[in-house]
């Protein structure tokens, strides 16, 4: 699958889930309303969260800063930022979570880890929150339970080596063994994907072929089949659950 395809796909995917909407509703009620915020985004990608989150969040104005390893996905959610009238001012960095002791980073009232902390391992994923814990008033992070949707994700952090990401259980474990005091609620979300529709790619890619070299000969009913097998069958619909656990910390 290459890029056109991913960026598609994924973009399709994105329009079949509630997740993001129902994850900016839960972490803008935990910022609540006041005049103007200023926040910090880690894995920040470029912004299809982070930008929903601005539009809608109950402030007049936000100062946004961002970090992540991908320039391209950087230099376009600058371009972006910088076209908003609601964004007083932003600060976009090309590096890792791992740099969050990073002296170029201006600590702000909120800290969030949206779908990004899950990229590390337990040690590091905790090095970082604890320093980011000192960065922050309010950190507020966003991972999904381990579960057969990114059973493939996490066999491919494996075979990088990393050992025990942080996914939800393991992250409250982890708050837990150190003493972090935190809230966290699961936000029910789900994909819900119109039997008689989904192009091949996109079949493909809930059933995260997209991890795997292209193997070109798998067939409709057979990806139909495995994706049904995610979720329930009803009205014409393939309803897969699609959760997500946003923990509150400080
Ligand atoms: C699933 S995307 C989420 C992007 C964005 N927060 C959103 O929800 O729209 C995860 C992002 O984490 C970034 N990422 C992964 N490991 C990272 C690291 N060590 N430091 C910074 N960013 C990282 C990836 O490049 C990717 O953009």
């Amino acid at each position: 699958m290459d890029e056109l395809d991913y960026n598609t796909c994924n973009a399709t995917f994105r329009s079949l889930t509630d997740q993001q909407r129902l994850m900016v509703e839960e972490t803008s009620r935990l910022i609540g309303a006041d005049a103007d915020l200023e926040l910090t985004s880690y894995g920040c990608g470029f912004g299809m969260f982070e930008l929903e989150l601005i539009a809608r969040v109950p402030r007049r104005t936000v100062w946004f800063q961002g970090l992540d390893t991908n320039g391209e996905a950087v230099e376009r959610l600058r371009a972006t930022l910088a076209e908003l009238p609601k964004v007083r001012g932003h600060r976009v960095l090309t590096a890792s979570m791992a740099d969050v002791a990073d002296l170029r980073i201006t600590p702000t009232e909120y800290g969030l880890f949206v779908q990004s902390l899950c990229y590390l391992g337990a040690d590091e994923g905790m090095a970082v929150l604890k320093e980011a814990r000192n960065r922050h008033r309010r950190l507020i992070v966003a991972v999904p339970p381990l579960n057969r949707l990114n059973g493939p994700f996490a066999e491919s952090l494996a075979r990088q080596g990393i050992v025990r990401p942080l996914f939800a259980r393991t992250l409250a474990e982890e708050l837990t063994r150190f003493g972090v005091e935190f809230r966290s609620a699961t936000v029910g979300a789900e994909i819900t994907v119109p039997v008689s529709e989904p192009a091949h790619r996109l079949l493909e890619f809930l059933t995260f072929a997209r991890h795997q070299p292209w193997r070109g000969g798998t067939g409709r009913a057979e990806l139909l089949d495995a994706v049904a097998g995610l979720g329930t069958v009803s009205a014409g619909c393939v309803r897969i659950p699609h959760p997500v656990e946003v923990f509150s910390i400080g």
